[in-house]
């Protein structure tokens, strides 16, 4: 175990037996500071996680969103940014490491139970049902709440005023940049604490990119903490309070977006120069 103070012995109170807090990062290669994951939001915290029986995917992975913050994953394709998601949202078991959420350890919790507790997450793929009305899907979202949820839909309606123009269309027959907008509208209305995105801009075109990521800026500014992971990695970069550059598993550089899009490494072998 990296952390000894993990272990489920002695004193707890972690501001006296590790000053620094838990899962403190340290200084990524080319990056100036060590990131400090003890207040965060959500964090994934030394994460070392597979499939099934087989290999590590994740070593020692930690990832963390602040709150009021966008954060953004990026790397290689394979480099296990969707694994890191699933593993936060607890859809692998982990091998090594927790998850933490507003202070709160959920390492053991359901992917349902995450929800409950305020985690939204998008995943890369089958993000929608195609054959479902655009409604249905935003009602489908809204799949644990008891109460009324007219109002949340209304201010997805408001996010995205396409989506109710086209709210009685099969979510299937929109265009891409729709349909993210209705997987990322229905993750919204369980009304999160934090929303997860993967690629939401897989297969947009620039124009639509642009403008997902105004309205992913703008939830953000409603108070949700957003973590994300990006393929566009520049642009994702330009809007992210913290970035991760992930390789083979492993945590490569990790700074604010501004850090990592100044850093020559960076640039040359992860933004194209
Ligand atoms: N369901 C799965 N079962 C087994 N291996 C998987 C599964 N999904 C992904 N992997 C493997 O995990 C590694 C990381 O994949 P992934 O997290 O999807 O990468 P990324 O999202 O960064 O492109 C790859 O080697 C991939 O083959
Ligand atoms: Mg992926």
């Amino acid at each position: 175990m990296s952390n000894p103070y993990q272990d489920d012995r002695g004193n707890k109170d972690a501001s006296i037996t590790n000053p620094k807090g838990q899962g403190t990062l340290t200084p990524s290669p080319g990056t100036r500071q060590a990131m400090d994951t003890a207040k965060a939001f959500l964090v994934g915290d030394s994460m070392t996680a597979g499939y099934g029986n087989g290999p590590d995917i994740l070593h020692d992975c930690t990832i963390a969103v602040d709150e009021g913050e966008i954060a953004v994953i990026v790397g290689p394709n394979g480099a296990g940014k969707s694994t890191g998601m699933k593993a936060i949202f607890g859809m692998l078991d982990m091998r090594q490491g927790s998850v933490r959420l507003d202070g709160d350890d959920i390492t053991g919790l359901s992917p349902q139970d995450r929800v409950a507790k305020g985690m939204g997450f998008v995943p890369q793929t089958s993000n929608i049902f195609t054959s479902m009305t655009v409604e249905e899907n935003l009602e489908m979202g809204a799949f644990i709440r008891t109460d009324d949820f007219s109002d949340t839909m209304a201010q997805v309606y408001d996010l995205f005023p396409i989506l109710k123009e086209k709210r009685l269309q099969a979510a299937g027959e929109l265009s891409g940049g729709q349909r993210q907008q209705v997987a990322v509208g229905r993750a919204l209305m369980t009304q999160p604490k934090v929303l997860m995105l993967d690629e939401p801009t897989a297969g947009v075109s620039p124009i639509v990119m642009d403008e997902l990521f105004d309205r992913i800026i703008e939830v953000a500014r409603t108070g949700i903490p957003i973590l994300m992971v990006e393929q566009n990695a520049r642009q994702a970069l330009e809007i992210a309070d913290k970035g991760y550059v992930l390789v083979q598993g492993r945590n490569a550089y990790s700074g604010t977006g501004k850090e990592l899009l100044a850093d020559e490494e960076v640039r040359k072998s992860f933004l194209g120069g």
